[in-house]
């Protein structure tokens, strides 16, 4: 049988991505560089191959038996190297197919604020040039992005981003990523050369916090933090330069309107359901909230 590979299995994506892929009757390799990190999130029965990313050779040697490769790595100024370097090793060792997990599409481009927008940029430039076949996920703002918040959740019953509290958001549930991305890798042929934007049903931060309210059974504030409020909190946190812009550039596109569109159909094509909700969300993660 045809081997996928997940790189990033042990990533908010990459798992979702392999238990999906699990669930359709596949039995992906999953590269990643802390084996037992992987056991424990995914099983002790999973097929590993230990590789790190700024190590060609290691990837090379994990994509041996491998003729399908998704790429979900997570924010680095490096992502870019790191990413080609995946693309690199998969066409050494001739794999057919590689499905990449990139930004929104005003989130990418050559010359956009954020450093990861300019990585996904290169890196999409660097798989198009690469004689692979390839598609392309722009998946919305992640619902799973408030595990940054459960803390302040749990302790204060309060939630502070920074974004309004009324802005359109259609917030996307990181499974339903890897739900499309696992029926992709299982039958690649019709989504060659393709690009994929996908979302959630549109929502606020404000009705999230009240989601959760509901659900958790306790008053939620949402606090919409200002730019300087939340450049501030991020600095005292000691978050490097490059994530605070590349934060404070996302919550300027959210405020510009640039990651407010709608797009729930190809997870309707692909997967055949609605997107999951944000009540779901909270539902299924309320011991981490409570
Ligand atoms: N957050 C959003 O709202 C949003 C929206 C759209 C698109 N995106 C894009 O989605 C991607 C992030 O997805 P995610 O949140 O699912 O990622 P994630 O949870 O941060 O996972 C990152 C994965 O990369 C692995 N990794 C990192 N450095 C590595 C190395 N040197 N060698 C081997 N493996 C390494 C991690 O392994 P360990 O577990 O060992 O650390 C982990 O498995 C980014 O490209 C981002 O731009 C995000």
């Amino acid at each position: 049988m045809a081997k996928i590979a997940v790189v990033g299995a042990t990533g908010n994506t990459g798992s979702a991505t392999v238990k999906e892929l699990q669930s359709i009757g596949e039995k992906p390799l999953c590269v990643v560089r802390n084996a037992d990190k992987a056991r424990q999130g995914l099983g002790s029965d999973v097929d590993i191959a230990v590789a790190d990313l700024d190590d060609r050779a290691s990837l090379q040697a994990a994509f041996s038996n491998v003729d399908r490769v998704m790429i979900v790595t997570g924010h680095n100024p490096k992502s870019d190297v790191q990413q080609i370097n995946i693309i690199e090793a998969a066409k050494s060792a001739d794999v057919k197919f590689v499905l990449k997990v990139s930004g929104g599409r005003a989130v990418v481009g050559p010359n956009v604020e954020s450093i990861v927008g300019r990585g996904h940029h290169t890196v999409e430039e660097a798989l198009e040039k690469s004689g692979i076949s390839w598609c392309l996920l722009r998946p919305g703002l992640f619902m799973q992005n408030t595990f940054a918040a459960a803390g302040m959740i749990k302790a204060d019953g309060k939630m502070v981003m920074p974004f309004a509290k009324d802005l359109k958001l259609p917030f996307i549930d990181v499974r339903d990523t890897g739900a499309v991305a696992a029926r992709i890798l299982q039958k690649p042929d019709k989504h060659v050369g393709k690009t994929y934007e996908f979302t959630g049903a549109q929502s606020t931060y404000g009705e999230f916090a009240q989601v959760f309210a509901e659900v958790l059974g306790k008053q939620i504030i949402y606090i919409p933090a200002s730019l300087e409020a939340a450049e501030t909190n991020m600095r005292a946190k000691n978050m490097p330069d490059w994530l605070v812009g590349h934060m404070l550039a996302i919550a300027k596109l959210g405020a510009s309107g640039g990651l407010s569109e709608e797009n729930t159909q190809p997870i309707k094509d692909i997967v055949g359901r609605a997107p999951r909700t944000t009540k779901q969300f909270v539902q299924d993660y309320k011991a981490m909230f409570s």
